[in-house]
């Protein structure tokens, strides 16, 4: 057997503790597995006193995480604080500089400093791993570096934040209101104190913007992904798209359009018979495209304890075993800027939803702005009559383009009888 790859961890967390548990529970096997043991060194966390749900007396605990760089007998510094900046960054950069592999689930991380990172990586010939920060136990990272490096990526798309999932599921399921879920949602732990992370889409856009440089070879650029949350999203919305034979899914999708890349996070209609109109609850998926391969899917629990130290020790495997693959597929200095291109660009089906005062003549004056901007209704669905009272009318469109739509989308929400913005969504053919 060859010598134990000694590791260092920073952050007893969630994910941390999660970690220690793993290879408590597994030592053994994964002794088997990476051809070598996998030995906790050291660990530290903000507090020592903290109690935790793992036994930790037999590692060294340091205060400062930068310690874990400077100590001899320490191989690999898993990094599990969080933070795009402060100290976890500053453990990255240090443990890359003393030529230490790092193995990561910071998707704000990556998603900021990714490029950076992986140059020094590479520069200093040692791994950069982050299998849990992009859909938790899924291995999506090592599928799209990896499992589909033969192929043309055309398209990735991924449910990819299990909170927004849980709300939107709730929603359908027992007809509640989005404030009403997310409170229930906190309540049980599935949301944050702050959701706003989750259900405004940051989430879901670090993860994708780490997705679409795997898919396509272009450095992270989270500023380039057009983002749009759940909270607009009302009960409504939920059970027209029900009756239309859909599902509404948060779908982070990357997509190429001849040379230059689209890169959205938004909430889409995916037909409720298709793959990702099964994904329920807190489940994560992501779907890939390729032109050797088609389409190929991955579905699993995409974040929590369990699942995303799973990542983390599969990381650490790897490295065990002498696995050494470019931090993003390719090397980091061939990674180009992205052509980016908006989603408007894209020509698919829509639904919108309009509330407006039931008066006549509403429907034909909706109807002849969307003629003006060339958008063809396939459907429309107007439920009530109550003149003077709000009305929804929902309608579903033949193939536009969605700038059209959106344009058309903010003309109608000008007309003084229409109420708040239109939504709009995707109908995404999955
Ligand atoms: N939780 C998930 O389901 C999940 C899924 C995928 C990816 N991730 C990622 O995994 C990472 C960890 O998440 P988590 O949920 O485990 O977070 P967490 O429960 O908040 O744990 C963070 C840990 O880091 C320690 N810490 C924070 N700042 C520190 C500092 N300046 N110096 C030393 N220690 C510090 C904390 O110490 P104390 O315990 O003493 O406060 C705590 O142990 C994050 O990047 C997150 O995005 C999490």
């Amino acid at each position: 057997m060859k010598k134990s790859l000694r590791i260092g961890i920073a952050g007893l967390g969630n994910v941390g503790t999660g970690v220690v548990k793993v290879i408590q529970k597994h030592g053994r096997d994964l002794e088997l597995r990476s051809g070598r043991k996998i030995s906790i060194v050291a660990v530290s966390a903000r507090s020592r006193k903290k109690q935790r749900a793992v036994k930790l007396s037999a590692y060294e605990w340091v205060n400062d995480p930068l310690d874990l760089v400077n100590h001899q007998g320490i191989d690999v510094i898993v990094e599990l604080m969080g933070g795009a900046e402060g100290a976890a960054y500053d453990l990255v950069v240090a443990a890359l500089m003393a030529g230490k592999h790092v193995v990561t689930a910071n998707k704000a991380l990556l998603a900021h400093h990714g490029h950076e990172l992986a140059l020094l990586a590479e520069k200093q010939k040692v791994s950069l791993y982050f299998e849990g920060s992009v859909a938790g136990g899924i291995p999506a990272i090592k599928a799209l570096r990896e499992g589909f490096a033969a192929n043309d990526v055309e398209c990735v798309r991924g449910i990819l934040n299990g909170t927004c999932n849980y709300i939107l599921t709730e929603m359908r399921e027992t007809g509640r209101d989005f404030k009403d879920v997310l409170k229930e949602a906190q309540a049980k732990g599935y949301a944050e104190a702050d959701p706003s992370f989750d259900v405004d889409g940051i989430d879901a856009a670090h993860k994708l913007s780490l997705l679409t440089s795997l898919a396509f070879g272009v450095k992270p650029d989270i500023g380039k992904v057009e983002t749009t949350g759940i909270s607009h999203i009302t009960a409504t919305d939920i059970k027209h798209a029900t009756e239309l034979g859909y599902r509404i899914k948060l779908l982070g999708m990357c997509r190429r359009l001849g040379a230059q890349i689209i890169q959205s996070v938004e909430p889409c209609l995916v037909p409720e018979q298709s793959a990702l109109g099964a994904v329920n609850g807190v489940l994560n998926a992501v779907q890939v495209e390729g032109d050797f391969v088609g389409q190929g899917w991955l579905v699993g629990r995409g974040a929590g304890e369990g699942p995303t130290a799973s990542a983390v020790v599969a990381d650490l495997i790897d490295i065990a075993r002498g696995h050494h693959v470019p931090v993003f597929g390719i090397p980091a200095k061939t990674m180009k800027a992205g052509k980016w291109v908006s989603a408007d660009a894209l020509t698919g089906h829509f639904y919108m939803h309009v509330i407006v005062k039931d008066q006549p003549g509403m429907l034909a004056k909706i109807a002849e702005i969307l003629r003006d901007h060339k958008v063809s209704v396939e459907a429309v669905i107007q439920r009530g009559r109550d003149p003077g009272k709000p009305v929804s009318i929902v309608m579903t469109t033949h193939k536009v383009r969605q700038a059209d739509l959106r344009k058309a989308a903010h003309m109608i929400g000008k007309l003084p009888l229409v109420s708040g913005k239109p939504c709009v969504m995707r109908i995404e053919q999955v």
